[in-house]
């Protein structure tokens, strides 16, 4: 191991100075006009990739592109794991409130500022380095890998799924891994037990016309936005209960968990102060973590309608928009909360206005089993870097993708991430903390030698 640690620390700057590079690239996913920059980025990780010794293909897709390297040099007797994560990024906007530019990685009190310095290339390239590390400093790798870098993640993975189901038997493996989460608190290492699944709708409200003076015809003819603004507030009652009929039916929690949940360090004022919320609040009879963990929502992410513009213009809108988006817990199913959602709001809908409801994207939750020795080692290797036994914690967040990897491949998914609280994902000045770059890398090192060592069927 001591090898290892050598390489680590002469190779530092590089290791730094290269994700710099990964980060200078605006691949945003959302935006047609990033279109080649989110190739560029692909091309950049695949002669990244190349370079360390994987074999590696840029797989085109409908939407972008699929990286894919793999190293089969560790024999049929060892283990197999397959490492996922994602180079696009959230878009950059608003520009103005970044400190330093979103495409300028910039290092301030230990912390890299820049888009996707933590979600998700500082947390997939520290996979790459810890390959290259193991690579240099020992000439091989103690297992077999795969590494899939997909482009499309924070626009909904639609063109991963196909690609896994297709190319099911070259991605077989025995365990995945990714780091695309965060840590509950600095210092404490945190294996990820649970994500929520998603279900995201556009719902427009057209009424008449075009848009009218809203003196000749307020007051006799439907307002859209009115409309809208009754459809939004029916979807919770007093208690911030959600009231869509079925909604809750397949949610199910394990006996015990909230027990333990309570258990958990989290920080409930850190939390807050992090939001710039005056208070926290959420559905009754829960906590915090609760709300966020083993608690689905129906949130209003955008709402557009009539005028916005400089001072003032007395129009009735002729049409209004919401984006809104419902995260889901095991064993709810993004379809049937699709057909629910949209039962709803035609009920709801006022008269004099019609009414369209488009799904946008979807995946279903993840609850891990947290079990086996793929666990056993992720626990080693992390105490290995913090000095301490991983916490088993929830994410509020989804990833699409990994119940479709578990279910496809019959392979436990492991996340380990090394995020903090407060980095900013998907927000101006998102950071990744220097320090745990580096000892996200050896955790890496450490976990691939613990599973080589105890891992057959992971
Ligand atoms: N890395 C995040 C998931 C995540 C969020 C993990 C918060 C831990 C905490 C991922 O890149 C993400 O943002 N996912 C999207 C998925 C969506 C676009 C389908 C999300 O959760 O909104
Ligand atoms: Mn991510
Ligand atoms: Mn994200």
């Amino acid at each position: 191991m001591s090898d290892v640690n050598e390489y680590l620390q002469a190779n530092e700057q590089r290791f730094r100075d290269e994700l710099f590079d990964f980060l200078r690239i605006p691949s945003v996913s959302a935006r047609s006009e990033h279109t080649a920059d989110v190739r560029a980025a692909a091309e950049w990780l695949a002669d990244r990739m190349r370079e360390i010794g994987l074999d590696v293909s840029i797989h085109d897709t409908p939407g972008h592109p699929i990286v894919l390297g793999e190293w089969r040099g560790a024999g049929a007797g060892a283990p197999t794991v397959l490492v996922y994560g994602h180079y696009d990024v959230q878009p950059a906007e608003p520009l103005d409130l970044w400190t330093s530019p979103p495409f300028e990685p910039t290092v301030r009190d230990g912390r890299i500022y820049a888009r996707g310095a933590v979600d998700d290339k500082g947390q997939l390239y520290l996979h790459v380095k810890a390959l290259e590390t193991l690579m240099r400093a020992t000439g091989s790798l103690p297992i077999n890998i795969i590494v899939i870098a997909e482009g499309e993640e924070e626009v909904g993975s639609t063109n991963l799924l196909p690609f896994v189901e297709q190319h099911a038997e070259r991605l077989a493996a025995d365990a995945v891994v990714i780091s695309d989460t965060s840590m509950i608190a600095p210092g404490l290492p945190t294996i990820c037990a649970s994500l929520r699944g998603l279900a995201y709708f556009e719902v427009n409200v057209v009424g008449p016309s075009s848009d009218l003076h809203s003196g000749s015809y307020g007051g006799a003819v439907p307002n859209p936005a009115t409309a809208l603004a009754r459809i939004i507030a029916s979807l919770h009652d007093g208690n911030g209960h959600i009231t869509i009929d079925g909604f809750y039916d397949d949610v199910r929690v394990p006996p015990d968990y909230r027990e333990q949940m309570r258990t958990l360090p989290f920080d409930e004022e850190t939390f807050r102060a992090e939001t710039g919320s005056s208070t926290l609040s959420g559905e009754k009879g829960y906590t915090t973590p609760e709300r966020l963990w083993i608690r689905p929502t129906c949130e209003v992410n955008g709402l557009l309608s009539g005028y916005t513009g400089e001072g003032a213009k007395t129009v009735l809108p002729s049409r209004a928009m919401a984006k809104i988006s419902c995260r889901l817990v095991p064993d709810q199913d993004p379809a049937t909360i699709e057909r629910l959602f949209a039962e709803h709001i035609r009920k709801v809908t006022p008269e004099g206005v019609r009414v369209d409801v488009r799904n946008l994207h979807g995946g279903k939750p993840w609850r891990g089993r947290l079990q086996g020795p793929l666990y056993a080692a992720a626990a080693r290797a992390l105490e290995a870097g913090w000095g301490r036994e991983p916490i088993y914690a929830g994410e509020g967040g989804s990833i699409p993708i990994v119940p479709e990897f578990e279910r496809i491949l019959g392979a436990p998914a492991l996340l380990v991430g090394f995020g903090l609280p407060g980095a900013n994902m998907h927000a101006p000045n998102e950071w990744f903390s220097v320090e745990n770059y580096g000892k996200g890398i050896r955790a890496i090192t450490v976990l691939w030698d613990e599973l080589a060592r105890n891992g057959s069927n992971a």
